[in-house]
């Protein structure tokens, strides 16, 4: 059993009297990439903050290694190595430099750790050059460089990919799956596009309104892509068609335009379309709805509205 690495129960925060992150609860285990997912101002930086003890915290605990960061902040904090926003890095000195700058921050920083760190980020090639005429994804992976210099068992990366093209991203997926299964480090990663969390998280959580609304593993998201695969047919009265299949199937259908959106199996599909004709409802289209990612985070946060939603 992999150890647990950050241990966060029901974290909450106020700004005056508004509450903006509200009873979050989760664990990240060693070797852990856990994706926090939620659209801009949904609550991900504020919790990520209390965890890095960057802001303070107004209920509940964040457990790093089983050190309060409340009650023995030096002891979890060294644990942590964090990118949160932006890193912030010196574009008139070299990626080296500014490695070696940070490095001061802590005790006992060699200059060999320095190399390993530059060149578990691939930018050994580049780290004697100017930060100023690096890419982004380039100043993204010397940040996270920056943050795993004092060996962290726990980094946490608050929207690393923003603003990356796809092989920037695609870099930065390589690089977390690596650090993860090699070096067995806990990976914490926000970011309010669920694509870029593919092939990447192990887990995923969605925050929304300050809350998380649903945990997921990636093999569940896959599978319910999978089962919301849809079958769509056109005709020349959508809500007689609508009301006859939800009949046949006892399940809601979805109405857009002459189609009709609903899950059956071929063969149903097939008796569905003989019960229409027999009802002298004309079916002039068939296929199916390919669903994506985006998708399903869309439904489960239109579900998760529509059910707190005030009448
Ligand atoms: N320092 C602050 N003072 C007051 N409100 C804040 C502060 N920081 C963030 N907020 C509010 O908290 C909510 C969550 O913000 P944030 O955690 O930054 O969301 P995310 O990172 O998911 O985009 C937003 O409504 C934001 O306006
Ligand atoms: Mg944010």
């Amino acid at each position: 059993m992999n150890k647990t690495i950050l241990k966060v129960s029901n974290l909450s925060k106020d700004y005056g009297k508004k509450r903006v992150v509200n009873n979050v609860s989760f664990e990240i285990k060693a070797g852990e990439i856990f994706g926090f997912l939620g659209a801009n101002g949904a609550g991900k930086s504020t919790t990520i903050k209390m965890i890095a003890g960057l802001t303070s915290i107004s209920e509940g605990n964040v457990l790093i290694l089983s050190h309060s960061i409340k009650a023995n902040f030096e002891q979890a904090i060294k644990e942590v190595g964090g990118m949160i926003e932006t890193p912030t890095l010196y574009s008139y000195m070299s990626g080296y430099n500014n490695l070696k700058f940070f490095a001061k921050l802590h005790e006992n920083i060699s200059e060999q750790r320095i190399t390993e760190v530059a060149s578990l980020v691939g930018l050994s090639a580049r780290i004697k050059d100017k930060v100023s005429t690096y890419s982004l994804g380039m100043k993204q992976r010397l940040g996270i460089a920056q943050a795993l210099l004092h060996h962290p068992k726990l980094l946490i990366l608050d929207e690393p990919t923003n603003g990356l093209d796809a092989n920037g991203i695609k870099e930065i997926r390589m690089l977390l799956l690596q650090l993860a299964k090699k070096e067995n480090i806990a990976i914490l990663i926000s970011s309010h596009i669920l694509s870029e969390m593919e092939n990447l998280c192990d887990t995923v959580a969605i925050i929304n309104n300050g809350e998380i609304v649903e945990f997921k593993t990636m093999e569940e998201i896959k599978h319910s892509i999978a089962q919301n695969g849809s079958n769509y047919i056109k005709v020349n009265a959508p809500n007689y068609a609508g009301k006859l299949i939800e009949q046949y199937i006892g399940k809601k259908v979805v109405i857009s335009g002459d189609k009709v959106i609903f899950s059956a199996s071929d063969s149903k599909l097939a008796q569905i379309i003989v019960l229409l004709t027999q009802n002298k409802i004309s079916v002039y289209g068939a296929g199916d709805i390919d669903y994506s990612l985006e998708d399903v985070f869309l439904s489960i946060l239109n579900s998760h509205n529509a059910s707190t939603a005030v009448s």
